[in-house]
Order: C-alpha cells, then structure tokens, then sequence
C-alpha cells in the first residue's frame, strides 16, 4: 500500500466513525423524546385515575374542592397550607395532607406519585 493510499483509507475511517457516532446521537435523542411523552402522559392519566381531577383544575388556579393547580412549580408556595412549592412539600400532601383532602398514601406507590409531581410540573 502507498502512504497517500494509506492516509486516505484513515481519513476515510475516520469520517465513517464520526458519521456513526453522530447517527448515533441523533437516534437516541429520537428514542428519548417519546419516552418523556409517554412519562407525562402515564402522569396524567394517574392524575384523572386517581381523582384529583375530581377536585382540582389543571387549568386555572380556581378553587373546585382544592385550590386549582395550574402553573403550581412556578409559584414560590403551595396554595393551602403556603409551604415552599417543591417535590417533597407536594409528596407530604399526598402521604399526610394539610387539611381536608384524603390521603393518597396507601394508594399510590413512591413511584406513580413521582409521576404525578412531573406531570404537575407541566402545568
Ligand atoms: C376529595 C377532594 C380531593 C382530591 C381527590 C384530591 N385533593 Fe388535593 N386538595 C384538596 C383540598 C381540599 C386541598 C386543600 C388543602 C388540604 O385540605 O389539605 C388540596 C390541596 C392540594 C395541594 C396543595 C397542597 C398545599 O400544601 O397547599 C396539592 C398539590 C394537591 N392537593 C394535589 C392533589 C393531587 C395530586 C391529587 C390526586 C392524587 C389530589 N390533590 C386529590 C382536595 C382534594
């Protein structure tokens, strides 16, 4: 093999390598993309299947039984009890509620009330 064949097959190695790693990168964003779509959507299912929906809206901050819960992870406190708005604090609502609504703590598991947090958090 001459030295200019020899270069060219490396330089050509490389590009192969780069495009692939690039296709690469490309197709996992693709790939993650729907799972976060689907992430939100099992949130708001769980969030109807549950019933909060029976007594909060999603898309106002008026009361129905609850204080509605649109935009809640942009404000600085919760609207019942005006504790800092953060995931613990929402977490404590569902397991130990502030005042009247019913606890959620043998209903639902660590897991499904994550997914509700980060579907409250698209609100
Ligand atoms: C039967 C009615 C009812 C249901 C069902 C219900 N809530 Fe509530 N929720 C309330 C009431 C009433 C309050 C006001 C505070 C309290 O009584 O604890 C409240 C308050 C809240 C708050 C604000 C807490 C704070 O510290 O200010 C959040 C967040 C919340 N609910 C989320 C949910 C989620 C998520 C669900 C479903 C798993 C749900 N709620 C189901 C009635 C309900």
């Amino acid at each position: 093999m001459r030295k200019t064949d020899l270069k060219r097959t490396t330089t050509g190695v490389v590009i192969v390598i780069t495009c692939i790693v690039l296709l690469l990168g490309a197709f996992r964003a693709l790939v993650r993309a729907p799972a976060g779509l689907a992430e939100k959507e099992a949130g708001a299912a769980l969030f109807q299947e549950t019933g909060c929906t029976q007594c909060h809206y999603t898309d106002s901050r008026e009361t129905r039984i609850g204080p509605g819960l649109e935009d809640l992870f942009e404000r600085e406190t919760l609207p019942a009890s005006g504790r800092p708005v953060s995931e613990e604090n929402v977490r404590r609502q569902l397991e130990s509620p502030y005042e009247n609504m019913p606890s959620f703590a043998d209903e639902l598991d660590r897991e499904q009330m994550n997914l509700i947090i980060d579907y409250l958090k698209t609100l």
